[in-house]
């Protein structure tokens, strides 16, 4: 029969999972130490000794979970005791039974997609077992450095929204729908400024978002954007005939700073043309993956963006406030997002969560992890369908927007793998490829 691959993992010695989880990791949570430490005077400034002690304890936590991860030790169960310990430790234990009694799960043997996971929700357990500063992000200074870093793209990419806009009404379907391609490339290529691949070095977006688009063309491996332009269309068409009382596009969102800038673009295109009629974003519960969207990363991108001193960038603030506020725009998080799982495991795990996104008319997937969950993040050939992979989950229509960043494509051309391997050996992982790929009925 037809076995699935097994996970990607650090078992493989020089894989990407590998040096990841040797260097890149340790790396990030040096990092985010730092970031606790740099700001011991600001604890005490506002909670006193207290302050200075969760600081220390924090710290210590960290330095402990950093020395676990190089040292390839077995993987801890949570003690934090909140809504999501138990699911977790759970996890653990039915991976813990499938590698039976000879071995313990651990950091360098079990899944990589799994362990990464982890790592970031025991940083948040020693955040969170350290009151008074339990509400601190470690990862929020990087956060809005690459806002504000990206300045001048997001200015110039708010113009080029308010331009479109001018214009809506008399816009014919061709230029429409190569707006809405523009748009859903620059969303495309927004996933190159994640901070977790540069281990939390800069990364922001420095070239105008539009005019580097002809040049990035052909980095895109597959291109499927002309069946979500036709879902949407179709869905637009059945309105009338449908039960439903809106359009809706989900978009599950990746990483703060210039990316979420770009996906509040095409969100604004999709309402403002008509191509959709509520939007749902959907973010994580807590800092996840360094860069990735929490409500407070959310709330603060949209009220910088109106507090600009660009007239074209706070119309745009403005605008998106208006959408939150009218209810043409929403922001949702949920557990699941930030759970080691594949997403072929939703129905079951989930089902709150697929049978919010089964509601949707497109549900589009933002940035490399959600492709590696919804790959499952395993060892599949390059010629296996996205259908195959998806195992099942098809909530609804749905299309991935990713760089690659990790060791999993499916969907490609026979040889297509092969002739990159030769051209570029690191063309999974560097950050300069693409895909825009979708799975969903076909449609003409
Ligand atoms: O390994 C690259 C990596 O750090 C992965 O761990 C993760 O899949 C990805 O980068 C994060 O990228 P993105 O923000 O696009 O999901
Ligand atoms: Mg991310």
């Amino acid at each position: 029969g037809h076995g699935v691959p097994p996970s990607l993992s650090a078992k493989v010695t020089g894989s990407f999972a590998y040096l990841t989880i040797r260097d890149r990791m340790p790396t990030i949570l040096t990092k985010a130490i730092d970031t606790i430490h740099r700001n011991k005077n600001k604890f005490f400034e506002e909670y006193g000794e207290e302050g200075i002690n969760a600081e220390k304890q924090a710290i210590s936590l960290l330095s402990k979970l950093r020395n676990e991860v190089q040292t390839d030790k077995p993987l801890l169960e949570l003690m934090d005791g909140l809504s999501d310990t138990e699911s977790w430790n759970q996890y653990m234990q039915r991976q813990q039974s499938q590698l039976g009694d000879q071995e313990l799960v651990s950091w360098f043997k079990s899944p990589w997609l799994y362990v990464e996971c982890y790592m970031y929700r025991r940083i948040q357990e020693a955040i969170w077992l350290n009151p008074p500063i339990n509400n601190f992000d470690v990862f929020n200074e990087g956060k809005t450095q690459s806002f504000f870093e990206s300045q001048q793209a997001v200015m110039a990419l708010c113009t080029y929204l308010g331009d479109i806009q001018k214009s809506m009404e008399k816009l014919s379907e061709n230029q429409m729908s190569e707006y809405f391609n523009k748009l859903l490339q620059v969303s495309l290529w927004g996933n190159k400024c994640d901070l977790s691949i540069s281990a939390g070095q800069e990364n922001s977006q420095k070239a105008s978002p539009i005019d580097s688009l002809n040049s990035l063309q052909s980095f895109i491996l597959v291109n499927d954007s002309n069946m979500v332009w036709l879902t949407l269309n179709s869905s637009r068409r059945l309105q009338g005939s449908r039960k439903k009382t809106a359009d809706r596009v989900d978009i599950v969102l990746d990483n703060a700073g210039f990316e979420l800038v770009t996906d509040l673009v095409l969100a604004d295109f999709l309402v403002s043309s008509g191509l959709a009629r509520h939007i749902h974003f959907h973010g994580k519960c807590f800092p996840w993956f360094v860069s990735d969207v929490t409500a407070n990363d959310f709330q603060w991108t949209i009220r910088q963006t109106m507090a600009a001193n660009h007239k074209w960038m706070s119309k745009s603030g403005y605008q998106w406030q208006s959408y939150l506020s009218e209810g043409i725009w929403s922001y949702h998080d949920h557990p699941f997002w930030t759970q080691p799982h594949e997403f072929c495991d939703m129905a079951a795990d989930a089902p709150d969560l697929y049978a919010t996104l089964q509601e949707a008319d497109l549900v589009l997937f933002k940035g490399d992890l959600n492709y590696r969950k919804l790959t499952g993040d395993r060892d599949w050939g390059h010629t296996v369908d996205f259908c195959t992979a998806l195992r099942g989950f098809e909530p609804a229509p749905l299309c991935s927007l990713r760089t690659l960043k990790a060791n999993v494509q499916v969907g490609l051309q026979p040889g297509q793998g092969e002739k990159l391997s030769t051209q570029d050996p690191s063309w999974m992982t560097n950050g300069k490829y693409a895909v825009i790929q979708f799975h969903g009925p076909k449609l003409e």
